[in-house]
């Protein structure tokens, strides 16, 4: 067992021109996430010495987007002369005895097992490839084997003959090397190829050259070693992402009715035997206990959804929390500061913000209800408003426990209904009401007998 510290190398200096971006390549998004922290991520899992990050082109954008993990060190390179010499610009921070993992920061879906099995492989070699067969290899490195089958080379697309540009073995870009090893066939890399470039792949025939043992891993499904250098393949990794993360809720007890058609951003955790049906759209942090069923076309973002919540079609639910049993929808907006007890009912075209409501009452139909606090068992006609902004500031409106406010009331806040309290429908409350009273404040109701209405005058010719 190779026991040498782990340290990992990060490519992201490129421009990555085939985005057509004013944005560094890196910070595109699969998951809701840069594409640097997907590979920092299986980065970490691999629990390293030391991480570090090769960036030039749009140094500080990248910088600035991970300003809170400092146990990051950036490596600046200044010309992107090639991925060998980014390599250099690293490894005079780095003390060996040592392993150097080499990643890239546009390879985002590795997955750990097939890192560590590439780690694995360092005790028999000083050098190790994550290679695989791919049905199109335009722009990618051909892996170049002797009558043999040992690695001997890496040839570049551009500098390949068309003979060699038929090889589907491709270099994923991902290398592994010893570290006293890596300094020198580094040192003997030149630039005189296709793009002028120092090339990282050049250390593969050097080292051949010097009888060192070469292995070549291959991942356990190809998709890990996609590479994005434009929209189109951004897209591609995408779907392969979202597909991954679906396959893995499935099987653990998650019901998607159509894998394609939802989306899951950032950390999402959703517990066995909730159903989502079609064009969800999930983003994290969430979590989501079991047995919640999920209607078509809704956004949940930034929550905490307990076991047992049924969520109708059409919902948006943004940093709230929902108590089991809870009932939304379809058409509600729970915005930001919401949190529903145990059994809430939260019906149609109903807005909340920074409204707590206590468990089983209901708002059933049409109504605003923010910076509220309301009891239990309490009930909430169609069509209230909890007037809560004066033009100026904000207002709290607090209801008690088993309130009954009719249908089109306007609340006026700040104000207090006390348990117990009935409000009549149509009434504009502005002032407190105590426990068990009943408030009515719409003007008395006349009638007319025999009321003609007024008659269309008749046209001229
Ligand atoms: C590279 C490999 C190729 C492999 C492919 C897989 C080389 C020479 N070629 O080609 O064999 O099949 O990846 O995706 O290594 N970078 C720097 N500084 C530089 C140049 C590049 O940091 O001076 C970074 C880029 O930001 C990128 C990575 O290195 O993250 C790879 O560079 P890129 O130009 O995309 O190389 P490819 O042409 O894809
Ligand atoms: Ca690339």
């Amino acid at each position: 067992m190779n026991v040498k510290p782990l340290h990992i190398i990060v490519l992201a200096a490129g421009k990555g021109s085939r985005m057509r971006s004013e944005h560094p390549k890196v910070l595109h998004e699969i998951g809701g996430q840069p594409l640097l922290a997907h590979v920092l991520n299986t980065a970490r899992s691999l629990d390293p010495t030391g991480i570090h990050v090769v960036i030039g082109h749009g140094k500080k954008q990248i910088q600035d987007r991970f300003d809170d993990d400092t146990s990051l060190n950036w490596v600046i390179q200044e010309q992107q002369l090639g991925t060998g010499h980014a390599v250099a610009q690293a490894l005079p921070n780095i003390d060996g005895p040592a392993n150097i993992l080499m990643l890239t920061a546009d390879v985002p879906l590795l997955s750990q097992t097939t890192l560590e099995s590439m780690l694995k492989s360092m005790s028999a070699s000083p050098l190790t490839l994550l290679t695989t067969l791919v049905d199109d290899a335009t722009g990618l490195g051909r892996i170049q084997r002797d009558d043999s089958n040992a690695v001997i080379g890496i040839v570049e697309h551009k500098d390949a003959s068309a003979e060699q540009r038929n090889n589907k073995e491709i270099n994923s870009g991902i290398i592994c090397a010893d570290l006293d090893g890596l300094k020198i066939w580094l040192e003997q890399v030149g630039n005189s190829n296709a793009q002028g470039e120092y090339y990282l792949t050049d250390i593969v025939s050097i080292a051949a050259g010097e009888g060192c043992p070469i292995a070549a891993i291959h991942p356990k499904q190809s998709s890990e070693v996609m590479g994005i250098n434009s929209r189109n393949q951004l897209a591609v990794a995408e779907r392969q992402y979202q597909s991954n993360l679906a396959q893995n809720l499935m099987a653990s007890g998650v019901t998607i009715i159509d894998p394609a058609r939802l989306d899951i951003r950032g950390d999402v955790s959703i517990a066995a035997d909730t159903v989502i049906d079609v064009n969800v759209v999930i983003e994290g942090p969430t979590t989501i206990g079991g047995n919640c069923s999920i209607g078509p076309n809704t956004y949940i973002s930034q929550s905490n959804i307990q076991a047992g919540v049924t969520i109708h079609p059409n919902c948006v639910i943004d940093q709230s929390t929902i108590s089991s049993g809870a009932n939304i929808g379809p058409f509600a907006r729970l915005r930001p500061g919401t949190a529903l007890a145990e059994n809430v009912r939260i019906g149609n075209f109903v807005e909340t913000k920074n409204a707590s409501i206590a468990a089983e009452s209901k708002v059933n139909h049409l109504s605003y209800v923010g910076d509220a606090n309301v009891g239990r068992d309490t009930n909430i006609g169609a069509g209230v408003i909890t007037c809560n902004y004066d033009g100026a500031n904000k207002h709290q409106t607090i209801i008690g426990d088993q309130v009954f406010v009719g249908s089109d009331c306007q609340l006026i806040a700040p104000v207090e209904i006390e348990d117990g309290a009935t409000i009549g429908a149509g009434s504009t409350i502005t002032s407190n009401i105590g426990a068990n009273q009943l408030a009515l404040s719409r003007a008395k109701q006349r009638t007319i007998d025999n009321w003609k209405r007024p008659s269309k005058n008749k046209k001229r010719d």
